[in-house]
């Protein structure tokens, strides 16, 4: 098969279309071929080396965590999935005509939604809704900011507080209030004004997608015992403010991917997709993606060739 092989860490270079053998799936796993993957902030970072440290690549490797396609093939334990189901799923290795992973990482999707577009939903339909479900928790009526609000994550992670019943702020850049109505939050503010964060009521907590010194210029805006939940890292210093912080990396969970997919399909949720690119054009891909594309890019794969 056909797969953008990362031969070493760099530049978007790098990214080359190769054979590597097919994988075979195993009793618990089954096989995808892939009609879409999209790219997301961890691919460039991967590919760039900057997460050596702490996620090293065993090189040559194939990236991308979101797959989209149908089942060509099921593991002798697998019972939930049948060959030709249209699936998403949160992998490994998704830049590859075929893509294998646990029974798990997948959920059907619903009849009306495109089979390309949906590999946009795994990995931020799951981590918006984890970061607010099982790292913030917010009470009914609590007020909650997002920040990064109007980035893939973001906008999840507002409609997933909202569901929760709290107050949601979306934090956003100044440039992007055009846009902010569409989110539907009951607050907007540009977290880079200081007389906008000046009227800001407090908070209960943060979810926090940008990190770095926005959040750190936020910390004073959280009632003491508020939580901090971070999916780019335990931000430095806000134990010392007194507060609670809960960094998170984001798990499998099918069940949940199923409903926030539906949710989707069903217009209660927008994840934009900007454009769409073929597998070879991985590497142009992840430039733009790179450069606040100002929403998701997918990849397109085999199964429509
Ligand atoms: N821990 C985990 O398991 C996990 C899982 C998924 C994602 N992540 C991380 O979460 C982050 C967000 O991912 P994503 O897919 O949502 O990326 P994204 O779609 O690029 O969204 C990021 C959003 O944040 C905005 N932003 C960046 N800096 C800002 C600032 N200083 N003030 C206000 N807005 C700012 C961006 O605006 P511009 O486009 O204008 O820059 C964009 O709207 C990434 O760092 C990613 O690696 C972590």
């Amino acid at each position: 098969m056909k797969a953008m092989v990362l031969t070493a860490y760099g530049d978007v270079t790098k990214l080359v279309l190769e054979d590597v053998p097919e994988g075979k799936p195993g009793p618990n796993e089954i096989k995808v071929r892939m009609a879409g993957a999209s790219i997301n902030p961890v691919d460039w970072k991967l590919r760039s080396g900057a997460l050596q440290t702490m996620m090293p690549l065993t090189l040559p490797a194939v990236l991308g965590r979101d797959a989209s396609g149908e089942v060509v093939e099921v593991g002798s334990s697998v019972t939930r999935f049948a060959v030709g189901a249209r699936v998403i799923g949160l992998v490994m290795g998704a830049y590859a005509d075929f893509v294998v992973a646990d029974a798990e990482a997948w959920a059907e999707i619903p009849a009306k939604m495109d089979l390309v577009d949906a590999a946009a939903l795994p990995l931020v339909l799951l981590t918006g809704a984890q970061l607010i479900e099982e790292a913030l928790k917010p009470k009914r009526g609590e007020v909650v900011l997002v920040t990064g609000a109007l980035g893939s994550v973001g906008r999840v992670a507002v409609f997933a507080a909202k569901a929760c019943g709290a107050k949601v702020w979306a934090g956003i850049r100044a440039s992007q209030r055009g846009i902010a109505a569409e989110l539907g939050a009951d607050g907007v503010v540009a977290l880079d004004s200081d007389k906008e964060l000046g009227h800001l009521p407090r908070l209960d907590g943060i979810a926090d997608t940008v990190g770095g010194a926005t959040i750190a210029k936020l910390f004073g805006k959280v009632k003491k015992g508020g939580v901090i939940a971070s999916i780019v890292g335990e931000p430095a210093e806000a134990n010392e403010h007194g507060l609670v912080v809960r960094a998170m990396w984001t798990h499998p969970d099918s069940t949940r991917l199923a409903e926030l997919a539906r949710d989707v399909a069903e217009g209660r949720l927008v994840v934009p997709i900007v454009k769409k690119f073929e597998l070879s054009q991985a590497g142009a891909a992840q430039t733009l993606a790179e450069h606040h594309a100002g929403g998701k890019v997918v990849l397109t794969g085999s199964l429509l060739a």
